[in-house]
This record gives C-alpha cells, structure tokens and sequence, in this order.
C-alpha cells in the first residue's frame, strides 16, 4: 500500500511561514474538552462527541465562534454542514476548500477530524497573522456525521453536498431510539439555510491522522494520501429461539448467538483465505436479546463492516459474505436477514493535488511516504466534484484510533499542518490545476 519517499528539496518553493504549533495544539486541547467522558477500559479522558447529539452541538458552536473570531463568513446548509470563508483578491474564483469534522465515534480520541479542521483555522489564523491574502477565496468547512455510528451510513454531510446521498434520504435516517437525522438536525438548531450543492471548490483538502501504524512504523513524517479503499456496511439480524439455558436440550435450540459467533469466525476465515486481496472484516456490533445469563439468545442484531482497496475483490467478497449468511441461517435453523447501509467504491485521489502535497513536504525536508487511505473520509466525497488529496500524520502507540488513547505531537500536527498550509497557499495563488483542476 506504500511506496517510498525520501525528504529531496526537487522544485519546490521554500516554504515561507509556518503555523503556530503551540496555538493549534491549545485548540484541539479545548475542543477536546467539550464531550469528555471517562473511559472505563483504558482509564483515560476521551472524546464522546456523536453527531447531532447536544456535546456535537456544542463543539460545532464552539468551532463557530472561532471561525468567526477569524473573521470568517459562516454558513449552514440544509444537511448541517459548515463551511466558513476567508475572502481572495478575486472572489470570481472559485475557492480552495479546507475540510474535516467533529463528530467522533462514541470511544473517541481528540484528533480524528479535528485535527483538519483546526488545522485549517490554523492555517487562516497564520495567513492572518502575517496579512497575507490569496487570489482564490478560502473555505473552511466541517461536515455532518462523518463517522456514521449513530445513522448507520458515514460521511452523511459531505455525500449529501456532492451528490451521492439524496438530501430527502439523509433527513429520514433513524438512530436505535428510532430519531430521524432532520429532527436532530433542527433540534440542535443547524438545519441550515445555504441549499446543497451550492459550493463547487477549485480544489479540497483535508489533513488527518493516518489511524494506522504505517507512517510511524516507518518513520514518515507525513502521508501523501493516494485514496481510500472501498467501504460496505451492513446491518444483520439473526432470529432464532428463546429459551431456558438450563431446560432446553442442544437438540432443541435454535440460537441466534450461536450463528452469530459462527458468522465472525466465518469472516475472518474468509480473510484469512487470502482470495478476496487485502480484504478487512469486522463484526463491530453483536448484540444479543434478551442478553441474560441463563437465557438462550433468541435474537442477534450484528454489523458487518467490509474494506478492501480493491472494487473486484470487494465485490466477490460481498457475494461470499452474503452466501454464507444464508447458509448459515439454513444449517442453523435461524432466520438472517441483511440490509446494507453504506456502501463507496475505492476512490482515487487526484493526481496534481497529490503532487502538489509531496513538493510541499520536501521543501520542508519532511520524511514522506505515499499511502492508500485504510479509513473513510470525507475527502473521498469531495473528490467527486473538485480535485481532492489529503495529508496524514502518524500517530502514537501504532496510531491507534477511535480510541482515547488516540494522539499525535505537536510536531506531528505541525508537520502535516505546515503542508497544508504550503498547499493550500499555492493552490489559491495558481491558476489552473492539472488535469482536472480549470476555471471555475
Ligand atoms: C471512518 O472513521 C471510518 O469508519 O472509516
Ligand atoms: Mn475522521
Ligand atoms: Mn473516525
């Protein structure tokens, strides 16, 4: 998934500012403030800051109040997203987009998303600082459910801006408690008024955490972000019978555990098969009802979440896990049903843009690496309508993830942060893009 890149100094403009590391670590301290919560496996202060709920609404205002402190002009489209704009020399131009999110997973760490975001306002606050303008405007955005844990399908604001998710679709979303995205959305007060679609960038970028242990493994500074591999979820329900786990003979059950657990191990038999390429397999949730001691499980609700770089190999393995679902609710006399609820294709970044990003790190003589994304992102939703790439930094403890033990140093935020600068910079001061990067 990686190919190699030593810090060379090639054509590259030497960079000229750089961000206040301390500042945007001070930044991404606070906002990590706002959905603290205790975390009782590890014993450490993490991040609970799930879409649409009251501590996601607080950190969006949170962030607001800083975008406007910038003197950005803020806006709300009809799906919740946020996108903020620094003014260019030339407003004809379309802008260069700057994007992440702040809604985390409900064991989440302090930089997943967060780290584009504030990252982006550290970069506004830099061009501030030193009163240096672009021609192209700036937008700073961050997009509605990102993570997909809550509603079921991830990257909902910024599949909904470019096109993917019918806007109607998302607003009738519903979470366990049965409470739809739209109603959310209004309750916390962002059902905004921009329409969808209304931004078509020049170009977009976002810097994140890697989330995996290839970049620190090797000792890269930063990740030039190639794409991101193809993503399907689904949502499983296994029904079979009720029963005492004491009175009812083996003979007699028909549970629903049971299949569950052999549809987990038949998962990882798959990936271990090595036919589906580098196939990834998760069964994230498994919830058994009635969930008692002594009682057999008469239902399972499970998810199954699928990665695979590679779209033919994704497809083949999607056939094979839905066959040996059926058969396996067949052999075990259990009702399996399926329903997918998220499903991308392996998405490209563009090239220019990825150029662009390498230059900018060997001009900083930042040790680089070119890498497939293992994670979603809502890059790869953008990068539908506007050339798009993204910057990784490692992370500590093999970049753990999704997880309060997540964290990277301020060094690591800078050195990803200084490239986007150094891109974002040259992207708002050029003209055309490469292949796919004209007017407007
Ligand atoms: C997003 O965080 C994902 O699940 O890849
Ligand atoms: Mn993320
Ligand atoms: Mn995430």
């Amino acid at each position: 998934m990686t190919a190699e890149g030593s810090p060379d100094r090639a054509d590259a403009p030497a960079p000229g500012l750089s961000i206040d590391a301390a500042r945007l670590e001070e930044s991404i301290r606070a906002l990590a403030t706002i959905g603290a919560y205790e975390d009782e496996s590890t014993g450490l202060v993490g991040v609970r800051r799930v879409a649409l709920t009251d501590e996601d609404a607080a950190g969006r205002r949170q962030v607001i109040e800083w975008m406007e402190a910038a003197g950005l002009r803020v806006a709300v489209d009809a799906i919740g997203n946020v996108f903020a704009e620094r003014p260019g020399l030339d407003p004809s131009l379309a802008p260069v987009m700057v994007g992440s999110h702040i809604d985390s997973v409900p064991t989440g760490g302090a930089y997943d998303g967060v780290l584009g975001v504030l990252g982006g306002l550290e970069v506004v606050r830099t061009l501030d600082d030193r009163g240096v303008a672009t021609r192209r405007p700036i937008v700073l955005a961050f997009f509605t459910d990102e993570e997909g844990c809550r509603f079921g399908t991830d990257m909902l604001g910024s599949a909904v801006a470019t096109g993917r998710i019918p806007l109607d679709e998302a607003y009738a979303l519903r979470d366990a408690a049965g409470t739809t995205v739209r109603d959310e959305l209004s309750r916390i007060g962002f059902l905004g008024d921009e329409p969808i679609g209304a931004r078509r960038p020049h170009a977009y970028l976002e810097c994140h955490i890697e989330q995996g242990p290839v970049l620190g493994g090797a000792g890269h500074d930063v990740g030039v972000v190639t794409g991101v591999q193809a993503i399907a979820w689904y949502e499983v329900t296994f029904r079979g019978r009720s029963a005492h786990a004491g009175t009812t003979p083996t003979s007699y059950r028909r549970d629903a555990g049971l299949s569950a657990a052999r549809v987990n191990v038949a998962l990882r038999e798959l990936v271990d098969s090595g036919r589906y390429g580098e196939l990834r397999a998760t069964m994230g949730v498994v919830r058994p009802h009635p969930g008692v001691v002594n009682v057999v499980p008469g239902r399972v609700t499970a998810t199954i979440d699928l990665r695979n770089p590679d779209d033919g190999a994704m497809e083949a393995a999607e056939r094979d896990v839905r066959a040996l679902l059926a058969a396996r609710g067949e052999e075990d006399g259990v009702e399996v049903t399926w329903r997918r609820t998220a499903r991308t294709a392996m998405v490209p970044f563009d090239g220019a843009v990825m150029d662009r990003i390498d230059a900018a790190a060997a001009a900083r003589g930042l040790r680089r690496t070119r890498l497939l994304s293992g994670a979603g992102h809502d890059a790869q939703e953008w990068a539908r309508v506007a050339p798009a790439a993204m910057v990784f930094v490692p992370g500590e403890h093999d970049g753990i993830s999704h997880n309060p033990r997540e964290h990277s140093t301020r060094e690591q935020c800078a050195n990803g942060v200084n490239v986007l600068l150094d891109v974002v910079r040259r992207i708002a001061d050029d003209g055309p893009l490469g292949r796919d990067g004209g007017e407007p």
